[in-house]
């Protein structure tokens, strides 16, 4: 960054926008392997705040690939600038007042840290969307295990690359042993808990 970027504050504050949609931001930030049910969970958590009335958004790993950071790739390196751009865009949404909630696979405990270090205390809330790897592999939505135990995708989550799985979520959630809904209500209560919603 060069030297000569200053911070500009703006008229309009974070807390006067969360007050005017009356709700307090933040970040639920959903870790889990490929096809752990990281998005279809935080999909299900969104249409339940939605429905409360609250203004939200779902930031996703496919699309976010496809679009911002299409030109990153599966190295540790680009995973982590992969992650920091995320960090940086849930951080602004979060200025903005919404509620997001971000779905990727994040593997290392570092990146998902630095992102949490970014924003205030209680605005990271990290969801562990815990599926074992054998389940994610038996599900296999998009055809990506099969391939990568063929060699044919290299650095592949939990097969040839690394996940570190959180030692301290906010909120564990063993998808497998639950459905959507049961697994969505865990993120609402806790939020209703906490005093968010
Ligand atoms: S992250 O590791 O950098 O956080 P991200 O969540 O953005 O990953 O993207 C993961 C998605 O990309 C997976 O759900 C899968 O569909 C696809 N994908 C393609 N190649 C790989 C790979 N080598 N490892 C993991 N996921 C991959």
């Amino acid at each position: 960054m060069s030297n000569n970027i200053v911070w500009h504050d703006h008229h309009v504050s974070k807390e006067e926008r969360s007050q005017l949609k009356q709700q307090q931001p933040c970040i639920l930030w959903f870790t889990g392997l490929s096809g752990s049910g990281k998005s279809t969970v935080a999909n299900a958590v969104e249409a339940k705040l939605h429905a409360l009335g609250r203004h939200t958004y779902l930031l996703d790993g496919d699309n976010i690939r496809r679009g911002l950071n299409a030109k990153l790739g599966f190295s540790d390196d680009d995973r982590i600038e992969n992650i920091r751009r995320i960090g940086e865009v849930s951080k602004l949404f979060v200025d903005a007042g919404l509620i997001v909630l971000s779905a990727f696979i994040s593997p290392f405990q570092d990146d998902r840290d630095r992102v949490r270090a970014l924003v205030n205390d209680n605005e990271f809330i990290e969801v562990f969307i815990d599926t074992p790897l054998e389940v994610c592999e038996s599900r296999d939505p998009k055809g990506l295990y099969k391939k990568a135990r063929n060699g044919d995708i290299p650095d592949f989550t939990g097969i040839s690359s690394p996940y570190e799985a959180p030692v301290n979520a906010e909120i564990h959630v063993k998808n497998s042993e639950l459905s959507i809904d049961e697994c969505a209500d865990l993120v609402i209560i806790y939020l209703k808990n906490n005093g968010y919603v």
